[in-house]
């Protein structure tokens, strides 16, 4: 049991575990764009250990680049996205994989997509480590999933809550008791 700010975590996913996902993910992801020299757009804070680890298994040319978007504060979704830091590299006839930690209720990646779209790339995908398939409000299609998971709080492995957590090897799951002591 860990405890962050008020609340009290516990063990969910072990850094192995997660690193076995990643590894299948990858090898997907290799089969499916050999020649294609995929550009990768890890979406910060959340996805930076998902997007190393990840791009570590890659084993065809690609390139990568980063955007810092947000929609989350504390443990509910605020609703509204912010482009914080934009990415740089053109896009235009470019096989787009973008790179999340998880994914919610969608919005996210649903106001993103048309911002990348709008730069005629030649194909988008999403890889995202985690999924809450009961929590998904928007109609976003995420190809590459590492694992789906319960619509419940977690931390670790870059994930935070309210800033603390994200430096964590394994992933834990908020401590639903009521016992948060
Ligand atoms: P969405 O826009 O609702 O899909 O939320 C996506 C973003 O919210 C993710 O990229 C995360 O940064 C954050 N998020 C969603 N669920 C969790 C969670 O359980 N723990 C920590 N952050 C989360
Ligand atoms: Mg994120």
């Amino acid at each position: 049991m860990i405890k962050l700010h008020d609340k009290s975590f516990k063990p969910y996913l072990t850094g192995n575990e997660i690193q076995g996902h990643i590894k299948q993910l990858a090898s997907r992801i290799n089969a499916d764009y050999q020649n294609k020299l995929p550009l990768f757009i890890a979406v910060l804070n959340g996805s930076f250990m998902f997007a190393s680890d990840l791009l570590k298994n890659i084993c065809v040319d690609c390139e990568i680049s980063f955007v810092k978007l947000a929609s989350y504060q504390g443990t509910q979704s605020t609703g509204s996205v912010k482009t914080l830091i934009g990415q740089d590299m053109p896009m235009k006839n470019r096989n787009i994989i973008i790179i999340e930690d998880i994914v919610d209720t969608g919005k996210t990646l649903y106001e993103f997509l048309p911002i990348i779209r709008s730069q005629n790339p030649a194909s988008v995908e999403i890889a995202s480590l985690l999924v809450k398939p009961g929590a998904l409000k928007y109609d976003v299609n995420v190809k590459y999933r590492g694992l789906e998971i319960p619509n419940d709080f977690i931390v670790g492995y870059g994930l935070d809550y309210d800033g603390l957590g994200r430096n964590l090897n394994d992933i834990y799951v908020i401590n639903s008791t009521g016992n948060n002591d």
